[in-house]
């Protein structure tokens, strides 16, 4: 049997405020950021070895051409300060420059990861009272991205001071000359998408950590909604990095971590061993379709348009009229699911293409059904 949606909410999306910018800079990106982060999978295993096999893995497996572009190490690669302070990489980093050389040889970009605290989450050395030697040390270097975990900075600041700690480091980037993205990550505590930009971050997480597993997953994915007039070009909402790949989610899962995070104008940071993917995995993370809905050059965050128990219709406005929908089933069992066009704000028949399959799907009039399986999404593309 059919079933019916309920509309909620009306069609027309409410584009990004500007005025919201502040003071992120929004030639940096002006798009979602694309990569790889070491953390997902490596953890605190991670070498520079695994940081260069990365960097080889994108550079030649399609990944760089369908825009990943960042290769970022997470936690655990600090090692203690020189007798002038200064930050030096552990054993498993040695020579930090050679590898920042490395990775931009290869065409790519290169980021790196650091408390406002004493320690960083994992218990290494952070940026507390470090913080201009630290940015200057990131640029000498030649870092183009710093993700910045407020872990201990709890027992050393009042959160109400958060935003101060968070613009210092951001001050210091700027004063580095060097352009750095800035990535917030402090779980959107204090409702952070609202002062984010305003403090120069370019995304900011939004949630607590991500996991491999299709609940985590799809709470924090669905939990989005509502945060869409806080992103837009050079500052975006961050659900936390992928996990396509990893194993912990079935093919339908994935498609739908991968679906939700593009009609999010999510950052794609890939968090896998990319070195050893299937080719189902990389055919996930590299259809240029998808992709380019996260990429989209108007920058709208994605909205829930109609949801019906596990039921949910997802909608994103694209740049040239059209509007990415995903038609998502989060029960247990498979179900059909429609779109109705006016929910979308089109009055009357549309050409819907499916994005996945690369398969334009005909003329539909007002409305369009599609089987959705368990865990599953369909994402389509409908124009008028
Ligand atoms: C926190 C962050 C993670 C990761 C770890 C590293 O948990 O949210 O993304 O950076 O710290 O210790």
């Amino acid at each position: 049997m059919m079933k019916t949606l309920i509309r909620i909410g009306c069609a027309a999306f409410m584009i990004a405020a500007s005025s919201l910018a502040g003071a992120s800079d929004p030639t940096l990106a002006a798009t979602p950021p694309m990569g790889w982060n070491s953390w997902n999978h490596f953890a605190c295993k991670v070498t520079a070895a695994d940081v260069r096999a990365a960097a080889d893995a994108i550079a030649s497996d399609g990944m760089k051409d369908a825009g990943y572009i960042y290769v970022n190490i997470d936690d655990c690669w600090q090692g203690t300060r020189d007798d002038q302070g200064r930050i030096r990489p552990n054993e498993k980093f040695g020579d930090m420059k050679a590898l920042v050389d490395y990775v931009h040889s290869k065409g790519l970009k290169i980021g790196i990861y650091s408390s406002p605290g004493p320690k960083t989450c994992a218990g290494y050395e952070g940026s507390y009272r470090h913080e201009e030697q630290d940015a200057q040390q990131y640029a000498e270097w030649g870092f183009d991205y710093l993700k910045y975990d407020w872990c201990s900075a709890e027992r050393v600041y009042q959160r109400s001071q958060m935003a101060d700690v968070y613009k210092k480091m951001h001050d210091a980037l700027v004063r580095t000359g060097r352009p750095i993205v800035f990535s917030l990550c402090q779980y959107g505590y204090g409702r952070v998408w609202r002062w984010g930009a305003s403090v120069g971050g370019n995304l900011w997480r939004t949630t607590e950590d991500i996991n491999d597993h299709y609940d985590r997953m799809s709470v924090i994915g669905f939990d989005q909604n509502g945060l869409e007039p806080f992103a837009g070009p050079g500052h975006w909402n961050d659900p936390d990095m992928l996990e396509v790949g990893n194993g912990g989610m079935n093919h339908d899962e994935y498609l739908t971590h991968m679906s939700l995070w593009v009609l999010l104008a999510a950052p794609l940071l890939a968090g896998n061993d990319l070195s050893k993917m299937s080719p189902e995995t990389l055919d996930i993370l590299t259809n240029k379709e998808v992709i380019a809905i996260d990429q989209d050059a108007r920058g709208i965050q994605g909205r829930r348009i109609a949801q019906e128990g596990p039921l949910e219709v997802w909608a994103k406005p694209l740049a040239g009229g059209g509007i990415a929908v995903g038609l998502f089933n989060r029960g247990e069992s498979n179900n059909p699911l429609t779109v109705n066009f006016k929910d979308l704000g089109l009055k009357a028949s549309a050409n819907v293409r499916d994005l996945w399959s690369h398969k334009d799907l005909g003329s539909f009039r007002t409305s369009y059904t599609a089987d959705i399986p368990r865990h599953g999404v369909v994402l389509v593309k409908v124009s008028e």
